[in-house]
């Protein structure tokens, strides 16, 4: 009687134990349980979408850190289902009649659509057909990391390329940086510009939106510390970006909530009513700065930048992170969606509903707990 007693308490606390110890690990596999970041949508169809690319960045790292093919295959598994054998890639219209290297010929097909794809008359990519002379700061992170990748392997050489690629960072940083004098400064960018001013939320100045989105700026911040690895350190480009990550890390730490350390949806209006902490963003930032310091391109003397991070860590998985009885876990607060396509006010911002276990966020949460475990573990 005793024995069989211990026995269920023994499997009572098996069950328990579960749950992976590394969030990272959790993370991951109750996403991939879930059939999410697969290349497929809802319905099963194939989908290029940078939040599928986002999640499964954080699997490679996830592979190489353990070794474990799982994560290996799910990414192949991803790819396959947007890359197809017949030499053709979901969305595009154009078609190879070969069936080798598929990987390569879907990568310069990608490419060469950046080639054709219009700017603004300074050189700045359109955030899309649909929004003309617009730059947006996610889409820095959807094509510069991909446009950087593939010159590094397949284009070490080309200068043009290389200028080009940090002219998209930096375009993008000083048609949006508030300036000093701008009411609620906090160094950050808003959420995209209009280099045309014809939106009606196009300031007269630059054109540029009305609010920094913490989405927006942690899609930029992890682009700017994710290039910053691809890019040569000898080119030019390294020490331009490297300066717009360091002035822009500790204005970032500074536009924390001093109480909870997480960060706001609506990041230049802390406190407003309806506001609230936003967890993609927030995420977000925390595996931005501290990857950027645990690869020395951000000097974080006082420690005060990695603090900031581990606060908001804990913030994360004190009220973000839900176990679920089937032993995944579930991600809250996550904003669906930002856009620039009304009148990207703080009312529009606040209006948007949250979304559960969003990849957006979820995948941001694998790659901050990532670092975070590098950090402390
Ligand atoms: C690899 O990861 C999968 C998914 O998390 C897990 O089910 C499996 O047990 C892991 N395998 C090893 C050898 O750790
Ligand atoms: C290539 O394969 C995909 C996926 O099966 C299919 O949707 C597409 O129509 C095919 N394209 C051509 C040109 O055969
Ligand atoms: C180098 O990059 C530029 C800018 O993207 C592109 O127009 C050009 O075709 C590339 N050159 C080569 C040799 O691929
Ligand atoms: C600073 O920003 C404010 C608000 O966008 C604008 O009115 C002002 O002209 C800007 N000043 C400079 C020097 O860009
Ligand atoms: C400045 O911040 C306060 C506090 O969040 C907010 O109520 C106010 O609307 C903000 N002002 C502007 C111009 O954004």
């Amino acid at each position: 009687m005793l024995y069989s007693l211990a026995l269920i308490s023994l499997s009572l606390a098996s069950a328990a134990l579960a749950r992976p110890k590394s969030y990272a690990v959790w993370a991951a596999d109750s996403a991939i349980a879930r059939s999410q970041g697969n290349g497929l949508d809802a319905n099963g169809k194939a989908l290029v979408s940078y939040e599928h690319g986002e999640f499964q960045w954080g699997l490679r790292q996830l592979f190489e850190l353990t070794g474990n093919r799982t994560y290996y295959d799910y990414v192949v598994k991803g790819v396959d289902n947007i890359v197809f054998d017949n030499g053709t890639v979901h969305g595009s219209y154009t078609y190879q009649e070969t069936q080798k290297a598929k990987y390569k010929i879907a990568a310069d097909i990608f490419r060469n659509q950046l080639n054709a794809h219009p700017r603004t008359s300074q050189g700045q990519f359109w955030h899309k057909l649909k929004y003309p002379n617009q730059g947006w700061l996610d889409g820095v992170y959807m094509a510069e990391i991909f446009y950087a990748q593939y010159t590094n392997i397949f284009e070490p050489g080309n200068t043009t390329a290389w200028a080009d690629i940090t002219s998209q960072f930096q375009l993008m940083y000083e048609n949006t940086v508030q300036n000093a004098t701008a009411p609620n400064n906090t160094g950050l960018m808003y959420h995209g510009y209009d280099y045309s001013h014809k939106q009606a939320w196009a300031s007269a100045d630059r054109g540029h939106s009305p609010e920094v989105w913490d989405r927006a700026m942690g899609w930029y911040t992890m682009a700017l510390v994710d290039v910053l690895e691809i890019i040569p350190s000898t080119n030019p480009g390294h020490s331009t970006i490297l300066n717009i990550l360091q002035t822009l890390a500790p204005r970032i730490r500074d536009a924390a909530d001093p109480v909870t350390g997480a960060w706001w949806l609506v990041v230049t209006q802390p406190g407003r009513t309806k506001n609230y902490f936003e967890s993609s963003g927030t995420a977000m930032f925390v595996y931005a700065l501290l990857r950027a310091v645990r690869l020395g391109y951000l000097p974080d003397a006082d420690g005060t930048i990695v603090t900031a991070a581990k606060k908001a860590y804990q913030y994360i998985t004190a009220n973000w992170v839900v176990a679920s009885a089937d032993g995944t876990m579930n991600w809250l607060n996550t904003v669906i969606v930002g856009s620039l396509d009304t009148t990207g006010d703080f009312n529009y911002y606040v209006s948007q509903a949250v979304n559960l276990n969003d990849l957006k966020g979820l995948a941001a949460f694998v790659l901050a707990s990532l670092e975070y475990e590098r950090l402390v573990n």
